[in-house]
């Protein structure tokens, strides 16, 4: 069991890719804290990992907010005794051309994605340098290299990028880590629906000729949050199928 004895945060925990690593943590001994502003679906991953014997506390909160970010984090300290993984997974798209992009459209990516990534960090960074250990892992995007209909998404996971190799150098005295990873085309409810013909285009830019799963992301983000990883901060992991090499 790699995260025995370890509480691990995970926002946007509630669906795809976020509900993979609950899930994946739980296995490894970890007690989960399913976090999501949809507290259904929170509810349902928490109540499914303990009924296969896991450790689970399902949380509502909108990552845009730093009053429920606070409270979230103490409720985990409280309830939980620590918190030692934060996973800052919490991700929407509103896509559009730029030039037909809504300011609303615009803010709203930026701080789901970019502000949520840093209220949740800032208000983890407390209860982890009183540990003195602790694993953050960002999500960005393939689309950080620019990608079509997607300026608000782009930019906002361009951001993490930067925010991740600041909080790095920031954390890394109080023992804390902070790490990046950046999927490509993964099967979850956020490109589910998508036009047949966008699939096609993003299929045929894959080298390994197929779409990924949120369960081999999932494993990303358990060796970044084990300590085999310990040695590692700022960085940035894509996981793609080869994508951002481009053919
Ligand atoms: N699926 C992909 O192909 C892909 C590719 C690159 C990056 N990503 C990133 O991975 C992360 C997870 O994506 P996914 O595909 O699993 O998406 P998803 O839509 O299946 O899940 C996202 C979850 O985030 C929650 N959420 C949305 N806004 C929130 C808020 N304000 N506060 C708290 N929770 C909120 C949603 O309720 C949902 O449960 C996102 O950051 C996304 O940008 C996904």
């Amino acid at each position: 069991m790699r995260l025995r004895e370890k509480v691990a945060l995970v926002t946007g925990g509630g669906s795809g890719i976020g509900a993979a690593v609950c899930r994946r943590f739980a296995r490894e001994g970890a007690f989960v804290v399913v976090a999501d502003v949809d507290r259904a679906a929170a509810e349902r991953v928490a109540s499914e990992i303990k009924e296969r014997g896991g450790r689970a506390l399902s949380l509502g909160v909108d990552v845009r907010d730093r009053a429920e970010v606070e409270e979230m984090v103490k409720r985990v300290e409280e309830e939980c005794g620590g918190l030692h993984i934060l996973i800052n997974n919490a991700g929407i798209t509103r896509d559009n051309l730029a030039v037909r992009m809504t300011e609303g459209d615009w803010d709203l990516v930026v701080e789901v994605n970019l502000k949520g990534t840093f209220l949740c960090s800032q208000a983890a960074f407390r209860p982890m340098r009183r540990q003195r250990y602790g694993k953050i892992v960002n999500t960005a995007s393939v689309a950080v290299r620019g990608n079509l209909g997607q300026a608000n998404y782009s930019a906002s996971k361009a951001g993490i990028i930067g925010l991740t190799r600041t909080l790095a150098l920031e954390f890394a005295r109080a023992g804390i880590c902070v790490n990046c990873i950046a999927p490509g085309f993964i099967e979850t409810p956020m490109t589910a629906g998508l036009p047949e013909k966008v699939k096609e285009e993003a299929l045929r830019r894959i080298p390994l000729g197929r779409f990924g799963k949120p369960e081999e992301v999932a494993e990303l983000h358990l060796f970044l949050a084990s300590p085999e990883s310990d040695y590692i901060t700022g960085q940035v992991f894509f996981i793609d199928g080869g994508a951002s090499i481009g053919i």
